[in-house]
């Protein structure tokens, strides 16, 4: 009975280990297709324009995909979701504009960065600037996100507000339930340049960081192809075309 329940717990180890189990490229190889997760609500790096799915990021990744010989297979879920299924093994890679952070790259492994960006403070008051202006103010950001992370440490914040979205804590700006948004600065750019008249003006950089996909802890074999096509599509023209067509600059980290 004792051996018993010993085997039986063994096998559920293995099977709990095989559940966490990620696709290896060869798997990913032989299928010739890679399930890629991102949000689908941070524009214009990835959204919806009606229901098509687009943006910076799905775009460069059908680029990178197509180098890598594979074919695309999209899932859209919430930004809080995206890491933890990697682990869990519900896609293969992800790219929705996750900064290179230590304590992320304990829980996943990144591929060689897409773009290099910073946080960036937004408020329709021109006084609200910089990271200082931001003490004893009511500051809008997204949960689960680097700005959230950094915002927490600038002293003397008022309140910190958490929003599901990005486009939640924009709108929590526009209607006054706070004194300023941080949000990536070509998030910030699109918006306050599709909005001219609502007043939003743009303060100064918080804090900057290297942007990457990323995969399952480990899989480090999927990164590295992945890595290796992202490099060829930066130096083919392919990347700066894009990125010109959706920022009018080249976003490659220097
Ligand atoms: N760059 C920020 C971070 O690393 C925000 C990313 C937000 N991405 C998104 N798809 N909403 O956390």
């Amino acid at each position: 009975m004792k051996r018993f329940r010993i085997l039986a717990a063994a096998l559920l180890a293995l099977c709990a280990l095989g559940a966490a189990q990620a696709r290896s490229l060869d798997t990913v190889r032989k299928d010739g297709r890679i399930v890629v997760a991102t949000e689908g609500q941070f524009a214009p790096f990835n959204y919806f324009k009606g229901s098509t799915l687009t943006g910076f990021e799905v775009e460069l990744a059908e680029l990178v995909t197509q180098r890598m010989g594979l074919k695309t297979d999209w899932k859209t879920v919430g930004f809080d979701a995206l890491l933890t299924g990697l682990q869990q093994d519900r896609w293969d890679l992800v790219i929705a504009s996750h900064g290179v952070t230590p304590e992320r790259a304990k829980a996943v492994t990144f591929t060689a960065p897409h773009y290099c960006s910073g946080g960036i403070v937004v408020s329709l008051d021109p006084a609200i600037r910089s990271a200082k202006d931001l003490a004893g103010k009511v500051v809008a950001v997204q949960t689960g996100t680097s700005y959230l992370e950094s915002v927490q440490k600038i002293p003397g914040i008022q309140q910190m507000k958490n929003f599901p979205t990005d486009v939640d804590a924009r709108s929590a700006l526009l209607s006054h339930r706070v004194d300023a948004w941080v949000t990536d600065r070509f998030v910030a750019k699109e918006m306050i340049a599709k909005a001219p008249n609502a007043g939003m003006k743009l303060g100064d950089m918080v804090f900057v960081e290297r942007i990457a996909a990323a995969v399952a802890k480990g899989n480090q074999a999927l990164a590295d192809a992945w890595s290796k096509a992202l490099a060829q599509t930066m130096a083919d023209g392919s990347y700066t075309a894009l990125s010109q067509k959706y920022f009018g600059e080249d976003v490659r980290c220097h």
